[in-house]
């Protein structure tokens, strides 16, 4: 017998069902809520509403737990590499070395994209933001590929999987190369699927490019650690985008969207300007906490607090010991690394950010190790998207082959009652 929740209202009681999940989460299922009792639920931001069942990722903020398809992300960050991951979280097991090479070969087909697509990218200003650009090229690469729109079978799905998974690094990097005055590259298909970001961000016209392993490493790493969050802002705006049966690649170019804003993928942009800002102000951190705490002053301790962990964001704690290794092994001493212990270690200790919870997230040290491999700041949050594109997939997969209704919340009304309209003339 399944667990039931009663709700009394005016006298009566409506019983609904309970569900439990796989680590034991509890939500009620009010999905006959409307009907029975002409009530709805109303939660800004939906802190208290789950949107789906999903499979995928699981997350307790309270303990620090993130796991990737059942795998300790601890584990996938030091064991895996970024490729497999992908390959777990879009199609829910590990592959084997055989079904990896096939994935990988897949996606080798689609390592181009039209020609046409450099007009577009040279419409561009070369001072736009490259999340803006990148928006806009994920959905027009739409017109150059119509068959992903209508997706009516795994194979589709599939096809349609490994097109984006090509094709998407190259849209990032030409973002860069844009803003960098750099003719645009096709990468080098013999390379892995990482070092080809790179490749396809650096190479110089005239040159091989040089891979080193060390960069290669801490790259794949700090993809793994994006890859996915389960119902984070934009990967909501994808699915919510997908369930009205738009193509994938129109849903990701609003997760694009949705990932650029400071609050969310945004951050680790954010977070080296906070940091660089204070350092030329003199390394005051003192004053920025006192700024952080104070509710007349909009600044925010970027890189800090999280809507779901309550605890150490688990994925910050393997940032910043990876962030110590990188530039150790790089021989780079960052001034800005010194000042954001400082920062942390204060707020670790500072009631106000104990008594709300916060503690560094994802994006506190991210930007430190991107600034260390030689990602400009302007392509942080480019550099996130290339991490959470094989989860934003698998969650719009899930979500498509579970055929989930159009999403459509509901709301409360509080604007004006019926009123007779007034001509011109006479207001
Ligand atoms: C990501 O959801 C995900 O999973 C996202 C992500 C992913 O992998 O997809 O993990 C990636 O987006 C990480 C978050 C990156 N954003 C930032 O670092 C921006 C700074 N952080 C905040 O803006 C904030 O903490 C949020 C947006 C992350 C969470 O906001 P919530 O859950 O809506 O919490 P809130 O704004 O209601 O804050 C609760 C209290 C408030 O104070 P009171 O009104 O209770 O007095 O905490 C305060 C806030 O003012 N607060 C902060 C703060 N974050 C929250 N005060 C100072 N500095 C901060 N950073």
């Amino acid at each position: 017998m399944s667990d039931t929740a009663t709700l009394e209202y005016k006298g009566k009681k409506i019983e609904f069902p309970v569900i439990e999940g796989t680590e034991n989460e509890l939500a009620i299922d009010i999905k006959a809520l409307r009907a029975s009792t002409g009530i709805i639920t109303l939660d800004p931001g939906y802190k208290n509403t789950g949107s789906c069942e999903s499979a995928i990722t699981y997350l307790d903020g309270e303990k620090g737990i993130l796991r990737y398809r059942g795998y300790k992300i601890e584990d996938l960050a030091e064991k895996a590499d970024f490729l497999e991951v992908a390959y777990l979280l879009i199609f829910g097991e590990l592959p084997t070395k055989a079904q990896l090479d096939k994935f990988h070969n897949d996606i080798r087909e689609h390592l181009e994209v039209d020609e046409d697509i450099k007009k577009i990218v040279d419409s561009f200003p070369r001072t736009a933001h490259p999340m803006g650009v990148l928006s806009s090229l994920t959905s027009a690469l739409t017109a150059f590929n119509p068959s992903v729109v209508n997706i009516n079978s795994e194979e589709d799905m599939y096809n349609a999987v490994v097109k984006i998974m090509g094709k998407f690094p190259i849209l990032a990097a030409w973002t860069l190369r844009r803003r960098n005055s750099k003719p645009y590259d096709y990468g080098d298909s013999e390379l892995g699927y990482v070092e080809n970001i790179l490749c396809l961000m650096f190479k110089k016209p005239n040159e091989k490019y040089k891979i080193n392993p060390k960069v290669v490493d801490a790259l794949d790493k700090l993809l793994i650690l994006h890859a996915d969050h389960e119902q984070n802002c934009s990967t909501s705006t994808v699915r919510i985008v997908g369930s009205s049966h738009a193509g994938l690649f129109a849903s990701l170019s609003a997760g694009v969207s949705a990932l650029w804003g400071p609050l969310h993928g945004g951050a680790n942009q954010a977070v080296i300007e906070m940091l660089e800002s204070i350092r030329q102000d003199g390394g005051d951190t003192a004053k920025y906490m006192k700024k952080a705490k104070d509710k007349e002053d909009p600044f925010r301790l970027m890189g800090f607090g999280h809507r779901v962990y309550k605890n150490f964001d688990p994925r910050a704690k393997i940032i910043k010991k990876s962030a110590d290794e990188v530039l150790a092994d790089l021989g780079i001493n960052d001034p800005v690394l010194t000042i954001a212990k400082s920062l942390e270690k204060q707020a670790l200790e500072d009631d106000y950010f104990v008594k709300r919870k916060l503690y560094p997230n994802v994006d506190f040290y991210s930007g430190i190790i991107y600034r260390a491999l030689g990602i400009p700041t302007e392509m942080f949050t480019v550099m996130f998207a290339l991490g959470r594109l094989p989860g934003w997939i698998a969650q719009w997969r899930e979500m498509r082959l579970k055929q989930e209704p159009i999403g459509r919340p509901r709301q409360i009304y509080v604007g004006e009652n019926q009123r007779e309209f007034v001509s011109l003339d006479k207001r």
